[in-house]
């Protein structure tokens, strides 16, 4: 396993350039199910999860090709040849449960295993399930597998989320465009994955109004056709290479960065006096002088702050003059890098979904463990500001939603390096 090697350096300068949002293409490349036609991504992020999703469309039938060093994605359905979500691929990503709502809509029945716990929490999938059963889907759990058939196809209807869902109201969205009648999603979620998701599916003859709001409303239609679309810029990615000159100091300009996906992250910038600033091809982030100040976050459904920048936030928070609570709402495990954090001197005290964290002069580097994908990079941000080496392990988490990290940082002159594990 690669470990990876920080040693703080000073101020950074220089460009980082944003890659598509691999929250978006885990959605968009499951909509290629729902036609017989190629669709085609561009400015896709090339990550490990995106592999790892084009296996799973592979062990169905489809077939995805990847040009461009894996930037563009050409994917058709003609006809599946298996309906079954193997328990191996899904255990692995469980965004891979996002082929249940489009193989469901197609062909009227799909295999889907359920996808397991995960580091950050229990994450069941009864939302999804629910959603399709409100379309006339016929669910029976077995043997840790969903088995759904619709025989007559979905037919329209409306689906009330108790609680507000990324991954449930994409597996609606995309189930709705191929049923019979008029589907009517509320409590939907208003992530602009969803945004993106709704736009892709449009340009293949999808008739959706209202995605963005809390309220969507999809007419069925017998058929959707091929497409290409651009993938979405990565606010994930984004936030987190924002808070690299704002941990370290210096000047970072993130090119592709839209304000837009970031609006309530960049206010607790603004107010830890983190100066932010829209470029014509980005967005600037520069540290005033003096120190962080801290401030408190509660993490929301979008457009509040996003849970998925917690850990990076925190990672800040740590350096900063005073104190702040973070309050984790959206999973119920969501801290496990504060203990790693704590082995490089922070002060953090954790108690059930809250955080209080007391900022200190300056992290020491220290030998830590990487538990899932946003605590790894919250590590690699507290590196760049320690006192000397920082060795984060188990670096494969990161490499699911981070394309090249040491490079990115590398090139506005972070000392970062890979080191092969056995
Ligand atoms: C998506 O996960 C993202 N993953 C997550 O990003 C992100 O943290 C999350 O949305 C919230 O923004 C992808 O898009 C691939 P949810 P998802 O359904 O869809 C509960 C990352 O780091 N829930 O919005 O799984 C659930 O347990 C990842 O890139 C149910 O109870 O999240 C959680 O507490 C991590 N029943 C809350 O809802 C369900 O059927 C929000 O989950 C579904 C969810």
């Amino acid at each position: 396993m690669d470990s990876i090697i920080v040693t703080g350096n000073g101020p950074l300068k220089g460009q980082i350039p944003i890659a598509g949002a691999k929250n978006a293409c885990l959605t968009l490349m499951p909509a290629t199910l729902l036609s017989d036609e190629p669709l085609t991504l561009t400015n896709a992020p090339r990550l490990s999860d995106i592999k790892t999703m084009s296996a799973l469309l592979e062990s169905l039938g489809a077939e995805v090709s990847q040009l461009q060093d894996g930037q563009v994605l050409v994917m058709s359905s003609h006809a599946l040849s298996s309906h079954v979500a193997d328990y191996d691929i899904v255990r692995k990503m469980r965004a891979s449960i996002l082929v249940l709502g489009p193989m469901l809509a197609r062909d009227g029945h799909a295999v889907v295993s359920l996808p397991g716990g995960c580091a950050i929490g229990a994450r069941p999938v009864d939302l999804h399930l629910r959603a399709l059963e409100a379309m006339g889907a016929e669910l029976e759990l077995k043997e840790g597998y969903v088995h759904a058939k619709a025989r007559n196809g979905l037919k329209g209807g409306t689906v009330e989320f108790p609680l507000v869902s990324v991954g449930a109201t994409e597996n609606a969205l995309m189930a709705a465009t191929l049923a019979k009648g008029t589907t009517v999603l509320k409590n939907a979620a208003r992530e602009p994955e969803i945004v993106d998701l709704a736009d892709c599916l449009r340009r293949m003859g999808a008739q959706i109004e209202g995605d963005g709001t809390g309220t969507i409303t999809i007419q069925g239609v017998d058929r959707l056709g091929g497409a290409t679309h651009p993938v979405v810029p990565d606010r994930i990615e984004l936030g987190t290479y924002m808070l690299a000159p704002a941990i370290c100091g210096g000047e970072v300009e993130c090119l592709g960065g839209r304000i837009d996906l970031v609006g309530a992250f960049c206010e607790k910038l603004d107010a830890a006096g983190i100066d932010v600033s829209e470029t014509e091809k980005g967005i600037k982030v520069s540290r005033k002088n003096g120190r962080v100040k801290s401030v408190d976050v509660t993490t929301e459904p979008f457009p509040g702050f996003p849970t998925d920048l917690q850990a990076q936030m925190m990672a800040l928070m740590c350096t900063a003059e005073g104190t702040s609570v973070l309050e984790e709402k959206i999973f119920e495990n969501r801290f496990m890098h504060a203990p790693e954090l704590m082995r490089m001197g922070a002060n953090i005290d954790v108690h059930g979904g809250t955080a209080t964290v007391t900022g200190v002069e300056r992290l020491k580097g220290a030998p830590v463990m990487a538990t899932d994908l946003r605590a790894s990079v919250s590590l690699i941000l507290a590196g760049l500001a320690a006192e000397g080496e920082t060795i984060v392990n188990r670096v494969y988490h990161l490499d699911r939603g981070y394309e090249s990290v040491e490079e990115k940082l590398g090139n506005v002159g972070a000392r970062i390096e890979r080191v092969s594990g056995q």
